[in-house]
């Protein structure tokens, strides 16, 4: 008997591999698949242990990485929204070029905020395992349509310049960078799902992150990162909550 991982139910996206692209509008896809499957791969990891708390203790840290995973969420789609966006309809010169797009967002905003007022408001002695699956089935599936369908609309950007594509990209991480951003909560929810043996991509931060998560930014929430997919140094490990399959 082996538990299922986090690479499931929602398949992760492949590695993008368009030949026909330049190399910067490659690198940009590759990089938001990488985004993307970072945020899949919470998803499943809160798809496959929720059913299965009991715990007061359990709940309260479940409830916490469910918030961050709602800031995560919240805040790739927010610096889209307002840097990346608006950037690629500039150099473009396209009037509305990521309109599907911002529509795409907005087919889950409000089922992502319910999910949202859910996770932070609810009281642990309240917590009600079918109350939550219906709040989390509410915004999944338009959420999920989007994290797939944005990597071919970059990859259809490339007519307009990849090295455009790329600064807007790179002018979007530096604006992520200065927050606000809460380190206890984003670093360690995010690290702990990537997986480094699934591609070449990598995050860019410097080597030393994982270490400095690992020996500090996990401790204020340190139950929470239990219902993590991977480790902060990007291996994949078990989800202690998940049933195992027969
Ligand atoms: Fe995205
Ligand atoms: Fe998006």
């Amino acid at each position: 008997m082996t538990k299922p991982w986090a690479d499931q139910p929602f398949a992760l996206i492949p590695p993008p591999t368009d030949a026909k692209v330049s190399k910067e509008t490659l690198a940009i896809a590759s990089g938001m698949a990488f985004a993307h499957n970072l945020i899949f791969r919470t998803l499943n990891a809160i798809t496959l242990q929720y059913a299965q708390l009991t715990k007061p203790t359990d709940i309260a840290d479940f409830l916490i990485y469910c918030q961050c995973f709602h800031e995560m969420v919240h805040s790739h789609h927010h610096h889209e929204e307002t840097r990346f966006f608006p950037a690629i309809e500039a150099y473009s010169g396209v009037k509305g070029i990521m309109d599907t797009s911002l529509a795409q967002h907005l087919a889950f905003e409000e089922g992502l905020k319910k999910f949202g007022e859910y996770v932070y408001g609810v009281k642990v002695e309240e917590w009600d395992a079918s109350v939550f699956k219906e709040k989390f089935d509410g915004f999944t599936g338009a959420l999920v349509s989007h994290l797939r369908e944005e990597i071919p609309t970059l990859l259809a950007l490339d007519k307009y310049g990849g090295e455009k594509l790329k600064k807007a990209w790179r002018d979007m991480e530096k604006e992520i960078v200065k927050g606000p951003l809460d380190m206890y909560r984003v670093l360690p929810v995010g690290l702990g799902s990537i997986d480094n043996t699934y591609s070449k991509e990598r995050a860019p931060f410097p080597w030393f992150i994982p270490y400095l998560v690992y020996y500090w930014f996990m401790r204020k929430h340190k139950g929470s990162w239990r219902f993590s997919p991977c480790t902060v140094f990007g291996q994949p490990k078990e989800l202690p909550f998940a049933v195992e399959e027969k």
